[in-house]
Order: C-alpha cells, then structure tokens, then sequence
C-alpha cells in the first residue's frame, strides 16, 4: 500500500479521514466512525476548533477538572486544569486547601515586559550603529505608528530597543533587542509584526543615511521574532506559615520533621539537575494544566521556565523553601507569558469558559493564578515524596484507571478497592481478581 500522497491539504475532511483509515487501519469503517465519534456536536464550534490547526480530522479529548479552594491575596479561585495524568487535580486541590486554611497564597508581579529580538548581519563598527541610535529608534517607532496605536491605547506599546553588538561571537551578528508592553494579551502576533517592519525600517535607515558609505549599506536582515524567555515578565507566589501551625503529615509525622525533610528535599532540586528536572516537571503539571484550560501556548511557558530554571548557569529548582524563626515559607518566582484576550482565549470555546470560572482575570491576575497552582503542585508532591512516598497516592488513581478500564460494574470496583487497600496494584493483579470476584460471583448464583 503507497503510504506518500500528494495534495492531502487539499482533500476535504471526509476525503483526508478516508484516505488515512484506508491506509493505515485494519478496520477503516470502524476507525472513520469512531474519528468522526468525537467531532463536536455543534458544526460551527468544530469548524472555530478546525481553524486552530491544519489537516485535522477529529479531535483529541482531554479531562478538564477543577481545583477549588484556591485562595491567592485573599480572592479564592477553582481553577481549571485540563491534564492527563491522574493525581494532579487531586493534588492540587488537596494543597490548594491546606493553604487555604493557613492564610492562601501571597502573590505578586515583580515585571510584564516582554522580549523581541531582530537578528541581522551588518559589515560595519558598532560604534557607527551606536551613534546613530537615537534617529534609528526614533524612525522605528514613526513607522510602526499604525501597528501600536491600538496597543498604546490600551497602556501597551514598544518600550525600549537596544542595539546589541554579537560580532565577537558571530562575524557581523547585530541585534536589536526590544522590550514590549503587551497588556492582557500574549502579544506574540503584535511584537512579530512591530519587529519584521522595524527589519525593513533598519535596512531603509542605514541606505538612505549619509553616515553610512560602502558596504555598510548592505544590512542583512536574518530573522525577526519575539523572545519567548521573558525574565522581566514575572510573578512571585508564596505560601508561609509557623512551623507549629502545619499540623501533623502521615505516620505521625511531626510539623518539625515534616519542614526539615521538606527543605532538604528543595534544596536537593537545587543540587542536583537529575532531581530538578522531575521537581520542576511536577511544577509544570499544575501550570501547564491551567495554561491549557485558559486556551495559552503551554510549549512557550515550559520552555521560558525551564530556561529560567538555568539562568545562573546550571539546571535547579524554580521553587525555594527556607525555615527561620519558626517560619516555614516556600516559594516561586516564574517568568510567564501568557494572555486573557486574543489569540485561542476567546476563540476556544472551553478557554472562554476557564476565564469565566475564574472571573475574567487580568492576564497578571492570571500569572498570579498560574503560578499559584504550580507552586501548590510543587507542595502536594514533596509533601508526599517525604512522607508517604509518591506511590500511594498514584496508585489509588491508577487502581481506579485500569478499574474503569476492565468495566468493573460499581459492586465490583467497591470490592477491587476494598482488597487493593494493602495489595499492590498492577494492571495484571486487578485483571486476575476482577476474574476472581466474577467466578465466585457465578458459582454462587450456580449454587
Ligand atoms: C509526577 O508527574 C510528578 C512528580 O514526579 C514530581 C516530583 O517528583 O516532585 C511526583
């Protein structure tokens, strides 16, 4: 079977499922029903849903849950997280609440700027580009008039450029690096626009200035695109409390014991990057859970974090714990980019509804909002890393996954539970007891 085809972005959607269940399934009528099972039910919301992408042909379901109980400076949220993995709701709800009942989250913005970037090569000194800055910026933001003005009615706009000299490390590398205020939105579309016209403003600049002679006409414009490492673009969130008020933990754990292993186990993220790495994924299921739910690019935030997590040079932890004076306070400060209007926020139908849920937030309330979770993840898992162990808590979710999976009928799932308490579960040992429980059920009725 010829598995290449050509034109299959021009195929309709019925023609691109036909020809990919003909091709690559077994059981093709079976295959196009089940894709065609989870189109939505409403023609126009899936055509908005087809429009986010290219080539779609169904569309992939996640679980949306909520978290409640969140309180951050003293508002409390339920949370929207759209997240695969099971534990994470649970988790963060769980932590949401034991903060919740010692003050909430405290949070707040130390930066909104953003970062956009305009490579180009120019054979000339920098010390000749340099001079001429103050005219060059100025004929950059004449000519961008008509793509800020909306922005800078809002409060937004372009706030700084800086020419940055790289030819050290690259021959005739320049760059110009702008900082951005882009209000609720994300801006991503408004800083690539503002920076491939202030491209071709440069170019026009250096040829048509008299300063410039030569070869230092020719400036070669290489790329134009926003930085997605926002380091001034940036919130704090912290939880604290007295040590005598965190109560006690599992096993008869003392709040004592508890905030020492706790603290041990942060600055073991900051150690050692094999252990940041899984510290900082668990900060990144709460995040990436709302960034999804609020319709915000989750790629763009993990990559941001974890450039941040390496900003002084190797790999560490985005969250930090300290004990003094009988306080226990732990916290994180994360760079976040992300918008409440524009882009998939108001188009995606479900991210409409997160924003609702969270009372139409201001894209820094939302930074607010975010990091919060993440920080409350972060909690829920070392939490349970240094008292029960991971496990526990994973298990009971997944007992309830591979239940749901062999269609346990309700009398049955109670008994798996029931002998799962203090069996250890695996997908085989809940088969082979579900068989178990089925057969003696049988033989009973046969009696
Ligand atoms: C699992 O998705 C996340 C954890 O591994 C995070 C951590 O180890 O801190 C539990």
């Amino acid at each position: 079977m010829n598995k290449r085809i050509s034109g299959f972005s021009k195929l309709n959607k019925a023609g691109k499922i036909k020809w990919i269940v003909k091709t690559f399934y077994k059981d093709p009528e079976a295959v196009m029903n089940e894709l065609m099972s989870y189109w939505h039910s409403n023609e126009a919301e899936q055509k908005i849903i087809d429009g986010f992408s290219e080539n779609t042909i169904s569309n992939f379901i996640l679980p949306y849950g909520v978290a409640p109980n969140f309180m951050i400076n003293d508002k409390v949220y339920c949370v929207p997280m759209v997240i695969e993995e099971s534990s994470v709701v649970a988790a963060a709800s769980s932590a949401a609440k034991f903060w919740a009942d010692r003050g909430g989250f405290k949070a707040q913005i130390l930066g909104t700027r953003k970062i956009g970037q305009l490579h180009f090569k120019w054979p000339g000194k920098a010390l000749k580009l340099r001079a001429r800055m103050d005219d060059i910026r100025e004929r950059l933001l004449n000519d961008v008039a008509d793509i800020t003005r909306n922005m800078e009615k809002r409060g937004g706009g372009v706030r700084e450029i800086e020419l940055i000299d790289f030819t050290q490390k690259m021959d005739s590398y320049y760059q110009l690096r702008v900082s951005f205020e882009t209000c609720d939105s994300m801006g991503a579309n408004f800083i690539n626009s503002v920076l491939e016209q202030f491209g071709q403003s440069l170019q026009s600049f250096v040829l048509e200035d008299a300063t410039f002679e030569g070869d230092e006409k020719d400036l070669e414009i290489i790329m134009a695109i926003l930085s997605n490492f926002t380091p001034q673009c940036m919130v704090r969130v912290e939880a604290s409390c007295p040590i005598k008020d965190l109560g006690t933990f599992p096993n008869n754990m003392s709040g004592e014991t508890f905030a020492r292993k706790f603290h041990d186990a942060i600055q073991i993220a900051h150690i050692d990057p094999y252990r940041a790495t899984t510290h900082n994924k668990g900060i990144f299921n709460g995040i990436d859970a709302v960034v999804l739910a609020t319709g915000n690019d989750f790629r763009a935030i993990e990559a941001c974090g974890h450039t941040y997590a390496a900003h002084e040079g190797r790999y560490r932890s985005l969250s930090h714990c300290s004990i003094h004076d009988g306080i226990f306070k732990f916290w994180i400060d994360l760079p976040l980019a992300i918008g409440t209007v524009g882009g998939l926020t108001s188009l995606h139908p479900m991210a409409k509804r997160s924003l609702e849920l969270l009372e139409n937030p201001s894209a820094e309330e939302l930074m607010q909002i975010i990091a919060a979770t993440g920080l409350a993840q972060n909690f829920a898992a070392v939490r349970s890393l240094v008292t029960t162990g991971i496990q526990q808590g994973h298990m009971k979710m997944h007992l309830m996954n591979i239940i749901n999976n062999l269609q346990a009928t309700d009398e049955e799932t109670d008994a798996l539970i029931a002998h799962f308490e203090s069996e250890t579960v695996s997908f085989s040992a809940v088969r082979t007891k579900l068989e178990d429980i089925r057969q003696s059920k049988n033989r009973r009725i046969n009696q």
